[in-house]
């Protein structure tokens, strides 16, 4: 056969690969897919069952594509692809684990499922050689991970900055800039398919550091857990930070963001941040997601999209899906070829911090406070602080208090002292060893 056949054979094969989809769920993904598949009819997929928990629920697609039954698609020896698209984390596993040991290709949108699983998720991509893809589970429509695998070496990736939940941005929008109360913005956000069964899960930072984790493998081969990771969500912000922020002319957004230090290890963290206008962050509005990435030589690029919510989700997952025509897998370039990110939290960050009550607050553990204001109703400081401090008790998210990041939040502890000197000289002050500038 000729160079020029075997092309032509791979380019037929390509087009004639036909995928034969069993579904997991039928909820705001599922369905979003189901539509998404119908106005599709080049990819050559159908869906030919799809797996639901409660069968008594009216569903928009004939009854017999339903079952309740998960084998009936795991063992199914025509279906190929698993597209799994379920808010339970541990039956999730369960599915993608057979799926993936059954010889099925994988889609999915768990990212907490991935993201408490990683480690054996990838075991078992290496020991089946099936690929399991996830684009759905990081920024809905933003195509981050790839990008991550494939585009940005390890060594240029300087740092990124995200907002990766479409929800808690929408609630932030909906409340400080349209006014609305957070109960009605939260029922909005559920009413049109952007948050969590469970939305604690969106409101307390959870979803978000869960697609961080998932997204650190990626982008510097970083395979941790989100127990290890220094986050929190939105549920402390109050309208005097909106305030604040306002009267500063920022924005307050929840920021995943991870930065590679000078000493090349990465600070990666999921914080509520104040926004300056200039920031390609501000830009970003009501469920949209945004990345923004710093790289060696291209300076900052920026990623944006919808980042929930039923059809943009459902556009990863297609994508995934004709990605699994041409046999792309995931290789977790950084993981594999390259010497893997290694965590750090040691290094300092600059924070505002608001409180009712000053005896809630642990003033001792800021290295220095460089504002300092008491209104009527509230009290706040901003300063700065080693993560250590964060990492080691609830303090700053507890009884009213909180905490959000300052412009350009991360300081390693090279810059600190200059830092601490020059603010302190500002104040009109010495710096003296151990000295700090604390509250009157
Ligand atoms: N609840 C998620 C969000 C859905 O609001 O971002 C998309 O992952």
């Amino acid at each position: 056969m000729g160079e020029n056949d075997k092309v032509q054979e791979q380019h037929a094969d390509y087009h004639h690969k036909q995928l034969v989809i069993g579904l997991f769920g039928f909820g705001v993904v599922g369905e979003g897919l189901y539509r998404v598949l119908h106005q599709t009819p080049s990819l050559k997929a159908t869906i030919k069952k799809v797996c639901i928990r409660h069968p008594d629920k009216h569903r928009n697609a004939p009854p017999e594509l339903f079952t309740t039954h998960r084998d009936e698609l795991l063992d199914d020896e025509e279906i190929n692809v698993i597209v799994e698209v379920i808010d339970d984390a541990n039956a999730a596993f369960e599915i993608v684990k057979k799926a993936l040991l059954n010889g099925k290709h994988v889609v999915s949108a768990s990212k907490k499922m991935i993201a408490e699983h990683l480690p054996e998720l990838l075991k078992l991509q290496q020991q089946t050689g099936r690929s399991f893809l996830y684009e759905a589970s990081a920024c809905a429509s933003i195509p981050v991970i790839r990008n991550l695998e494939e585009y940005y070496d390890n060594d240029l990736l300087h740092g990124i900055q995200a907002i990766v939940n479409g929800s808690t941005n929408f609630i932030l929008t909906k409340m400080f800039e349209e006014k609305l109360d957070y109960r009605d913005a939260l029922l909005l956000a559920q009413q049109l398919g952007f948050a969590e069964s469970d939305p604690t899960l969106d409101v307390e930072g959870y979803d978000a550091v869960n697609k961080w984790n998932n997204l650190l493998a990626h982008a510097y081969g970083i395979v941790t857990h989100p127990s290890k990771l220094l986050f929190t969500g939105i549920q402390n912000i109050q309208g005097f930070d909106a305030n604040v922020a306002a009267e500063k002319g920022w924005v307050i957004r929840l920021v995943a963001q991870a930065k590679k230090l000078g000493n090349g290890k990465v600070a990666a963290f999921v914080l509520p941040q104040f926004v300056k206008p200039d920031d390609h962050l501000s830009f970003v509005r009501h469920e949209y997601n945004g990345v923004v990435i710093e790289s060696g030589f291209a300076d900052k690029q920026f990623f944006y999209g919808k980042g929930a919510g039923s059809f943009p989700t459902a556009s990863a997952v297609l994508s995934d899906i004709s990605a699994l025509r041409y046999d792309y897998r995931y290789e977790y370039k950084k993981l594999y070829h390259h010497t893997p990110g290694e965590l750090t939290n040691d290094y300092y960050l600059r924070a505002y911090f608001s409180f009712s009550n000053v005896s809630n607050v642990s003033k001792d553990k800021f290295e220095w406070i460089e504002e300092w204001h008491a209104r009527e109703d509230r009290k706040y400081l901003a300063g700065v602080i080693h993560v250590f401090h964060l990492l080691d008790g609830n303090w700053w998210h507890e009884n009213g208090n909180s905490l959000i990041l300052m412009p350009d939040p991360i300081i390693e502890s090279l810059e600190l002292h200059k830092l601490k000197k020059k603010s302190l000289e500002l104040a009109g002050l010495q710096l003296h060893h151990g000295f700090k500038v604390g509250m009157q």
